[in-house]
C-alpha cells in the first residue's frame, strides 16, 4: 500500500542531515554573528549514528522512498562519512544515492565516496569570482578548492555532477552568466536556487530574491535558452536547454513558483528528528523510538502516522508574516 499524505503525495525521498556542523559560514544559512565560537552544536551523544542512521533508512526504504540524499551542515565534515554510504548503498529497494556538498573536502574524499557507493554529486558554488564566493562562504576557502573538488569528482565517476548556486540580489546577481559561461558543455548541470527564507538568521528580505524569470532572461540574452520537460514528476528544478545543443540549466524557484503540490520529501535532522517540511519549526522524535527499544515495526508505524496527516505547503502560502515565524536552521536539515 502506498502511503500518502492529506494532500495525496507520496513518501518517495528522504534528506539525510549528518551533521550541523560547517566548514563555511554563507552568509544567507550560517551567518558567523549567529553560528560564532559560541554557538551550541549538537555533541557526539546527541547525534545518530551510522547503525542508527541506516536502520531508519531500511525503514524509510520498506515506506515508500527510493532517493537517499546525505545533506548537513557539510557532510563530509563527519568522520568516516563513507563508512555510512556503503551502508545504505546496500539497501535493497534504494534506487538513488547522492549526495549535496560544499566541495572544499571533496579532493580529499572522492574516491572513497565512489568506492562506497556514491552515485552521484551536487556541489554547491555561488560564484566564480574570488571576492564575491568568499564574501559569501565568509570562511577563505578559494573557488579554486572548489573547481579542484568538482574535478576530482568527475575523475573518479561521479555522474551526473551538478552545481547549485544560490542568487542574491546585489551580492553575486552580476556573476551568472560567467558560471553558466564556465559549465556550458561540460555535462556539469548548473542549478540556480532562489534565495529562500529558510531558518530564522538570514536576514531574509524579498528585495534580494532574485527570480527564475529574471535569471534565465539574464543568460539567455548572451546564450539563448529554451525550456525543457522535467526529468520526473516532482523535480524541484525547472529545466532549461540552450539552444545551441551545448547542455541545460536548471533553476529552482522556491519562491516565485512553489512546487509544494509534488513535494514527495521528508528531512531527517542529525539528532533524529523527522521534518515534513523545509519550514517547519518542529520535528517528530524518531531517536527516542531508536534508543528505547522500538520494533522496525513500531517505528514503521510511527513514520507512516506522521506521514499521513502531513499538510505542509509552506512556500505555496508563503508571506511576509510567514517569513518572520521560527523555523529550523538550513545547516540544521540541509536544505
Ligand atoms: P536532484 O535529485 O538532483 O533533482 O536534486 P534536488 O534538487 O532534489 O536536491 P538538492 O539538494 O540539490 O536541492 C537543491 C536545493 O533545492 C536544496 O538545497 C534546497 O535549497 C532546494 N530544495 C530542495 N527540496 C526542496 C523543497 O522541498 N522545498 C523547497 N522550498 N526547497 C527545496
Ligand atoms: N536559500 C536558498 N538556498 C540555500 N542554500 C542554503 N541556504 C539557502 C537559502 N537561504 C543552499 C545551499 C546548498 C543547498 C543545500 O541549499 O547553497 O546548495
Ligand atoms: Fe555550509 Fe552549505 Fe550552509 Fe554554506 S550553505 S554554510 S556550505 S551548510
Ligand atoms: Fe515541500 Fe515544504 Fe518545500 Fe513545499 S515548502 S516543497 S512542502 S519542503
Amino acid at each position: 500500500m502506498e502511503l500518502l499524505d492529506t494532500l495525496q503525495r507520496p513518501l518517495r525521498d528522504l534528506r539525510i542531515s549528518v551533521t550541523d556542523r560547517c566548514n563555511f559560514r554563507c552568509t544567507y544559512c550560517m551567518p558567523r554573528e549567529v553560528f560564532g565560537p559560541g554557538y551550541q552544536f549538537l555533541n557526539r551523544t546527541e547525534i545518530l549514528s551510522y547503525e542508527e542512521i541506516t536502520r531508519l533508512a531500511r525503514i524509510f526504504v520498506s515506506l515508500g522512498v527510493e532517493k537517499l540524499r546525505i545533506t548537513g551542515g557539510e557532510p563530509l565534515v563527519r568522520k568516516d562519512l563513507h563508512q555510512l554510504l556503503a551502508q545504505l548503498r546496500a539497501i535493497p529497494g534504494m534506487r538513488d544515492l547522492t549526495l549535496t556538498t560544499n566541495g572544499s573536502l571533496l579532493r580529499a574524499q572522492a574516491q572513497k565516496l565512489k568506492d562506497a557507493g556514491l552515485q552521484r554529486i551536487t556541489v554547491s558554488l555561488d560564484s566564480l569570482d574570488d571576492a564575491v564566493f568568499q564574501s559569501l562562504n565568509d570562511s577563505g576557502v578559494p573557488v579554486a578548492t572548489v573547481l579542484d573538488g568538482i574535478k576530482a569528482a568527475q575523475e573518479v565517476g561521479l555522474a551526473p555532477i551538478k552545481v547549485n548556486a544560490v542568487v542574491k540580489r546585489g551580492v553575486n546577481d552580476h556573476t551568472v552568466v560567467d558560471l553558466a559561461r564556465h559549465f556550458r558543455g561540460t555535462g556539469i548541470i548548473l542549478r540556480f536556487i532562489e534565495f529562500m527564507d529558510v531558518g530564522a538568521t538570514n536576514g531574509w528580505k524579498l528585495d534580494s530574491v532574485v527570480t527564475a524569470k529574471e535569471i534565465v532572461e539574464t543568460i539567455s540574452r548572451e546564450i539563448p535558452l529554451e525550456p525543457a520537460e522535467a526529468n520526473y514528476r516532482g523535480e524541484v528544478a525547472k529545466r532549461w536547454r540552450y539552444t545551441d545543443g551545448s547542455g541545460e540549466i536548471g533553476i529552482i524557484a522556491s519562491i516565485s513558483q512553489p512546487f509544494c503540490g509534488d513535494c514527495t520529501r521528508a528531512r531527517l535532522s542529525p539528532e533524529g528528528e523527522l521534518y515534513t517540511c523545509l519550514f517547519s519549526n518542529r520535528g517528530h522524535d524518531f531517536r527516542a523510538l531508536l534508543r528505547g527499544g522500538a520494533s522496525d515495526e513500531e517505528i514503521a508505524a510511527f513514520a507512516a502516522s506522521v506521514w499521513q496527516v502531513r499538510a505542509d505547503r509552506y512556500s505555496e502560502l508563503r508571506t511576509s508574516e510567514t517569513a518572520a515565524l521560527p523555523k529550523v536552521e538550513m545547516s540544521h536539515i540541509g536544505g
